[in-house]
Order: structure tokens, then sequence, then C-alpha cells
């Protein structure tokens, strides 16, 4: 990882800043998007007193112009694009008779639209230069069902789907696409919902963080698997859907 540069969704927070610390522990060069720029600008600072190179380019997937600008100031700032990690996603937990079709959109869009157009802009440089490496963070329930979650389930199945479609098409051009299936985290998103949650939804809540090893996730246990995916030592990986989720999704 010494020295690669890394485009990384979804940094502010959770997951994606554990990875953005372990990636660059690892000696990679950083590119921090982010739509909450705030919290962004803070994570960058930190790590820039701290020694890291590292580049914040507020932003949302969502929004393909903004997808290909953090790409182009990627390149810009570091003359190259190695790796891209898609970590930006949010959740609705509720009943589906009662969902509004604006927070289906909203999980769909940013999930799996913009999860695709980082691809989309990755590959494209990618493509130029001769490879690279992507990992996307789907979920579990990427892989099973889960209650009060059809719309995150059905954009996180298309993460390992979109996933696997894209590591065929680009195996033989030196882009290898991986993707993450995290169980029960501690983060915000966890901790927003179990907040949140009262009544039946509560009492869905505490299965979906009852796992077999007996505890959530650290996000530096998903970040370890992350650099792994990233480096050379998973050289012949692509198009897999690797869980770390206590076991959650071995009954
Ligand atoms: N926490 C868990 O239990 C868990 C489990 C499995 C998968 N995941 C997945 O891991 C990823 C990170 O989740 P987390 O738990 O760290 O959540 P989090 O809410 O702590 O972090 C998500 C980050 O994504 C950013 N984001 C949201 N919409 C965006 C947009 N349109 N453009 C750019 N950035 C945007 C947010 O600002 C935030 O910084 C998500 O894709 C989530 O679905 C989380």
């Amino acid at each position: 990882m010494k020295g690669r540069v890394v485009v990384l969704t979804g940094a502010s927070s959770g997951i994606g800043r554990a990875i953005a610390e372990e990636a660059a522990q690892a000696g990679a060069r950083l590119v921090l998007v982010d739509v909450n720029g705030r919290e962004l600008e803070g994570l960058a600072e930190a790590m820039a007193r701290a020694g890291r190179e590292v580049l914040a380019v507020p932003g949302d997937v969502t929004v393909g112009t903004d997808v290909e600008r953090c790409m182009a100031q990627a390149v810009d700032r570091f003359g190259r694009l190695d790796a891209l990690v898609c970590c930006a996603g949010v959740m609705y937990f509720g009943a589906t008779e009662t969902m509004a079709e604006a927070d289906w959109d909203r999980v769909l869009s940013v999930n799996l639209k913009g999860t695709f157009l980082c691809n989309q802009a990755a590959i494209r440089h990618m493509l130029r230069q001769g490879g690279g490496v992507i990992l996307n963070i789907a979920s579990q329930f990427g892989l099973v069902g889960g209650p009060y979650l059809a719309a995150y389930c059905a954009s996180k199945g298309g993460i390992v789907l979109l996933t696997r479609a894209l590591a065929l098409e680009y195996a033989r051009r030196n882009i290898r696409i991986n993707c993450l299936c995290p169980g029960p985290t501690s983060t915000p998103m966890l901790r927003d919902l179990v907040r949140s949650a009262s009544g039946v939804l509560r009492e869905a809540v505490v299965g979906l963080g009852t796992t077999p090893v007996g505890r959530v996730a650290m996000p530096t246990e998903v970040a370890r698997a992350a650099v792994f995916l990233l480096s050379d030592a998973a050289s012949y990986i692509t198009g897999c859907a690797l869980t770390v989720d206590g076991g959650w999704t071995a009954g």
C-alpha cells in the first residue's frame, strides 16, 4: 500500500474513517470524500498533522459531476488513482407499508447509484493508467434479507452483483473489484438505529445486533479486512464478497 493513491468515500465517519486510518498506517496517500464537509476537513487536518498525505474533497456520491470532480482532483494532486473504496452509505429501517417513495429513492441513490458512479469514474482513470483496485462496502444484508430493511437489502444486494459483474468485465484489464460484507459494526449508523427504534422495531434491532460471536464489530476489524483486499496480498482475489460479520451469515 506504500505510496498508493486511494480515493475513499464516506470517509468522515464510522467504517470509512477507520479504513482511512488503517490505509494511512499502511502508507497509502488518501483522497477523502464525504458529503459531510465539516467532519471531513477536521479528519483531514488531524491526519495531516500526524504526517499523513491526505486531501479532503467534499462531494455527494449521488451527483455524477461531483464524483467526476473528486476523481479528477485525486489525479491532479497525486498524479494517479490506484484504488477506490466506496463506503458512503445510508440506511432506512422501518415498515415497508409506510415507507415513503423518497426514502426508497434516497437509499438506492446513495448506496447503489453512488457506488456505480464512483466505480465508473475510477475505472475510466484506471484503464488509462493500466490497472487498479476497487472495494465496495456492501453488508451482510447484501447476502441475506433483514426485516424492515427492504430498500437497504435491495441496495446492498445490488452492490454485491454490481461488484461481480464489474470484476468479470475488467478482470483482463488488471482491475480487481471486490466487496466487503460487514455485520453489525459500532458506528454512528448503528448507534442512531438503536437510539431511534421503538416497539416492534426495537425488538428487530436487537436481533440485528445479535451475532454468533456475541458482540458487534469494531470499525477497525472491518478496516483491516478492507486494507487486505486493497493490498497485493489479495492479488488473485477479484469478484468476491468477503463477510466480516462474526458468523452472522454462517447459519
Ligand atoms: N455500521 C454497520 O453496522 C454496517 C454494517 C454493514 C455495512 N455497513 C455499511 O458500511 C458503510 C459505512 O457505514 P457506517 O456504519 O460507517 O455509517 P456512518 O453513518 O457512520 O458513515 C457513513 C458516511 O457516509 C457519508 N455519506 C452519506 N451519504 C453520502 C453521499 N451522498 N455522498 C458522500 N458521502 C455520504 C456520511 O456523511 C457518513 O460520513 C455504509 O455503506 C454502510 O451501509 C455498515
